[in-house]
């Protein structure tokens, strides 16, 4: 590994830019071996630093043809060159630097800077691939008016596209060009450029002051018929944002190009999002719900972020959940309002469980506003998103929703055009709320879950309630000791007939109740009580409602409580919890003991799936165990195949209790509409699908029939895909390849309907996956420069096929390694990612040796890339 690759980048050395840059123009010529640069920068000395001698501009994998200041060449000796840099000799306060460089975008592997996607060109900047298009103050804090022109030949590549308004264009022989300008002042991570052979699916939207917006999906012409879902997401965002948050568009055009090669979902480029089709393109022959739902809230993000990210944008990297935590805060609150919110908040809670819980717990925990990093790259995480929104949503809960808004409407007229950071953000909270918040600002700067272990006094005779807190959090890397956090606790208590009034004489008066029977709690030592009462009888808490603080929440629940909080609770997350906690008692009993699975679940889910009033969506998670990944998260040392045979144990005998009202939910959700994206007609789907796959896992030979049935018959890829796992995952081998192999003629050239038909083979839980994932490597369908294509086969069999990636031959990590290897040097950014499942590495015993030597054998490579090296070398 080079030594230059283990730079490590600290928040403290951050430093204001020496230089700014106010407009830059640039010119590109695009052709089929190279493309030329050519940029004109208007520089400035930032009068609030030092004045430094030198600019340093950043560049990479560059060949300079010239650089000239104010008109004069340089010579050789003028300037310096390193593998990262141009250093020039400042002649004074204010110059002209103008630069040609000569790039090769077809070679561009890497899918950053700017790259060709199949027939179109293409670019991807944030974070830091600016610096492959050209040299310049590549850093989020230098923002500068854009004006673009660009030129390719006329046949190939019709539309061409950059930020902001088209200004002018034209025609040279076969040629032609385009001029764009952006009248935003933007980091350089926001610039794009698109140039393809592409149509559009054209409409418009009127903003709340009445700007006309110009809007338009581009794809390659085979898809124009599957924009028309993103199309109606983004309208109804635009009107979301204006009415949740006051947000208005700011420019006559809005477009969004779809990316058949993209490193990650979409990119909020000023005016020109760019998108992976996986977040674009939804039709019911070849999307499943999931699928609509993604588009939608991608749509949505990338949209919100014009304002909370785009015009107050983030002073440096380490600021990132600025913009993504608050991003997606806004997305999920869309989507909630868009559909059922109590669904909306279980899934991302299963996320957070399963995947941020686990970040924390290993060598890559880090803090939602990390102190350090290598590649920043790497710090696209679930940690800086999903937390990220997590801190932003306490804010909420913490301020309320009205001194919550206001503080938002404060944060954006403050810092309008302005790059700037989270602490920022909370001093807007605080300036609106009058609250101290600096315990609450420890979320930002401290990684790990924090614990929370709860306990109760009941004193009969008083009708006093106490409930004890006790706080902590695991050191992580870096951390040892941690600091209390300020946990807000949302709670009711319950009775026989429901809800108790909630009085308690250690809550201040003014604390935000939104009823009597609801309150949050605000914890900020590593000990404190709460007393309530009196009250008329013992209570059974629903503690954290709604999931009100990312913690790992124990309180000692008896079964009867669970299966109270399951059926009565009127706080929706609540009662899904019990079902979960109820769920892993039951794994975790069945695993130590092999005792038989408990009544009260059965029970409690038989009563769920009885009450045909439900929201069916809800009844359907409900239903829905926790994941084997889930159920690793709460245990210290990762038992794969204990986890994965206890599971399966309690999945037969729900699936046993409940078989024959499975059967008639089953039929009586047959669709009678036509397929609609609507989410009555989604909860409907979500729960039929469930039962059968719980009626193929108690009655194999009818819940394959079924499942046939559906396969043949199914309307929407929601229903065909279902039963398309149901047939690969329970059915006998022979059924199974019959299913693939029909599903395959049919979809072929549908490459998202292949990554699906890829998925669900890399994710079937039988004997001969590994032999059969390496076969798809070969397979014509298989594609290893296309990150979709990785993520559905090698990704998917890493993370969600655990029995076989923890295969104890440890054929599963060398299958991992091997793509790890051929995608360094390819795709670093895809294959640092890729990595994380061998980084959990300690927390399997009679494993972690194999994984670990994989590791070691990644970190002895030669040319190893930023991206793996510093992974690898923090796992190690
Ligand atoms: N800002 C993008 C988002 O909305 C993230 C992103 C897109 C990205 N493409 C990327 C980050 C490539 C790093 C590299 O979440
Ligand atoms: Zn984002």
């Amino acid at each position: 590994m080079k030594d230059a690759q283990a730079v490590t980048i600290y928040l403290k050395d951050y430093q204001a830019p020496a230089f700014l840059i106010d407009h830059t123009e640039l010119d590109f010529q695009l052709y089929e071996d190279h493309a030329l640069v050519q940029s004109a920068l208007t520089v400035r000395r930032n009068p609030d630093v030092a004045a430094a001698a030198q600019l340093v501009l950043h560049g990479q994998e560059l060949e300079l043809l010239e650089v000239a200041i104010d008109g004069v060449v340089q010579a050789p000796g003028q300037f310096h060159l390193t593998e990262e840099s141009l250093l020039l000799t400042a002649p004074g306060d204010a110059f002209i630097v103008t630069c040609r460089t000569r790039i090769t975008p077809q070679d561009n592997t890497s899918l950053e800077g700017l790259y060709k996607s199949r027939t179109m060109f293409c670019t991807q900047c944030e974070a830091e691939g600016f610096r492959k298009i050209t040299y310049y103050l590549d850093r989020p804090d230098v923002m500068s008016r854009f004006t673009v022109r660009l030129e390719a030949e006329t046949a190939k590549y019709p539309v061409l596209l950059s930020n902001g308004n088209q200004t002018d264009g034209g025609v040279s022989g076969d040629r032609h060009w385009a001029s764009w300008h952006d009248p935003f002042p933007k980091p350089a991570y926001l610039f794009a450029l698109v140039a393809g052979d592409l149509e559009s699916l054209d409409d418009s939207f009127v903003t709340h002051s009445g700007r006309q917006v110009q809007l338009r999906i581009f794809v390659e012409p085979k898809d124009l018929d599957k924009c028309a879902h993103a199309m109606d997401s983004l309208q109804r965002s635009m009107r979301w944002d204006e009415e949740k948050f006051g947000r208005e568009y700011d420019l006559d055009i809005f477009n969004i190009v779809a990316v058949d090669d993209f490193n990650m979902g979409a990119m909020e480029n000023k005016s020109l999002n760019i998108f992976n089709t996986s977040c674009v393109l939804a039709h019911p022959q070849t999307t499943t719900d999931a699928g609509f739902q993604r588009v939608e809230a991608v749509v949505a993000h990338e949209y919100f972020h014009n304002w909370s990210g785009n015009r107050v944008t983030c002073r440096d990297w380490f600021q990132l959940s600025l913009k993504e935590g608050f991003t997606v805060y806004r997305d999920a609150e869309f989507s909630a309002d868009m559909g059922s919110r109590t669904v909306k908040r279980i899934e991302e809670v299963s996320m957070l469980r399963t995947v941020q819980f686990a970040e924390d717990a290993g060598p890559l925990a880090h803090p939602v506003r990390p102190d350090s990093f290598m590649e920043i790259s790497n710090f696209y995480t679930v940690t800086i998103y999903e937390k990220g929104a997590e801190v932003v949503r306490m804010l909420r809960t913490l301020l309320g929703e009205e001194k919550f808004r206001a503080a938002c409407d404060l944060y954006f007229e403050r810092h309008d055009g302005e790059a700037v950071t989270c602490e920022d953000f909370v001093l807007a909270m605080e300036a609106v709320s009058g609250r101290d918040l600096s315990q609450f600002r420890r979320w930002y700067s401290q990684a790990g879950t924090p614990r929370l272990a709860v306990s109760e006094e009941w004193d009969a005779e008083s009708g006093m309630y106490t409930l004890n807190f006790e706080q902590s959090c695991p050191p992580t890397p870096g951390q040892e000791l941690k600091q209390p956090f300020m946990i807000p606790v949302a709670l009711g208590l319950l009775g026989e007939a429901g809800a108790l009034r909630l009085q308690s004489p250690d809550m201040p008066e003014d604390a935000e109740t939104s009823d009597n029977t609801n309150c949050v709690l605000e914890l900020t030592q590593p000990q404190q009580s709460f007393r309530f009462g009196p009250l008329p009888e013992r209570p059974v808490p629903s503690l954290l409602r709604g999931f009100s603080a990312p913690v790992k929440m124990s309180f000692d629940y008896r079964p009867d409580q669970l299966a109270f909080l399951l059926s009565h609770d009127d706080d929706g997350f609540n009662r899904w919890e019990a079902a979960q906690r109820l769920a892993v008692n039951a794994v975790h009993a069945v695993q130590l003991e092999a005792v038989e699975v408990d009544q009260a679940l059965l029970n409690g889910l038989s009563n769920v799936l009885a009450d045909v009033h439900a929201d069916a969506a809800m009844v359907a998670e409900i239903l829905r165990l926790p994941a084997e990944n889930t159920l690793a998260e709460l245990v210290d040392t990762i038992d794969v195949d204990g986890i994965h045979s206890a599971r399966g144990k309690v999945r037969e005998a729900v699936a046993r209790h409940l078989q024959d009202a499975l059967l008639e939910r089953y039929h009586a959700l047959a669709a009678s509409a036509a397929y609609a994206p609507t989410a009555a007609q989604m909860a409907a789907r979500a729960l039929r699908n469930t039962c059968l796959s719980y009626i193929a896992v108690a009655d194999p030979e009818r819940g394959v029939a079924l499942a046939q049935q559906q396969f043949e018959g199914a309307e929407n890829m929601t229903d065909r895909h279902a039963a398309l796992v149901t047939l690969v995952h329970h059915g006998e081998q022979s059924v199974s390849e019959a299913a693939l192999d029909t599903f395959y003629a049919q979809f072929k050239d549908e490459p998202l309907v292949v990554n699906m038909w890829l998925q669900v083979q890399a994710s079937a839980p039988v004997k001969n996956a590994i032999e059969r994932v390496r076969q798809l490597l070969e397979h014509p369908a298989y594609d290893a420069r296309n990150p979709n294509k990785i993520r559905a086969l090698v990704g998917t069999f890493c993370n969600a096929n655990p029995t076989n990636f923890h295969a104890l031959d440890g054929s599963g990590y060398e299958l991992l390694r091997e793509t790890v290897v051929e995608l360094n040097s390819s795709n670093p950014q895809i294959a640092s990612r890729l990595l994380t499942p061998l980084t959990k590495w300690r927390r399997y015993d009679k494993r972690q040796q194999l994984m670990h030597s994989e590791l070691q054998t990644i970190a002895a490579l030669p040319d190893l890339s930023r991206d793996v090296y510093e992974v690898v070398a923090k796992s190690l």
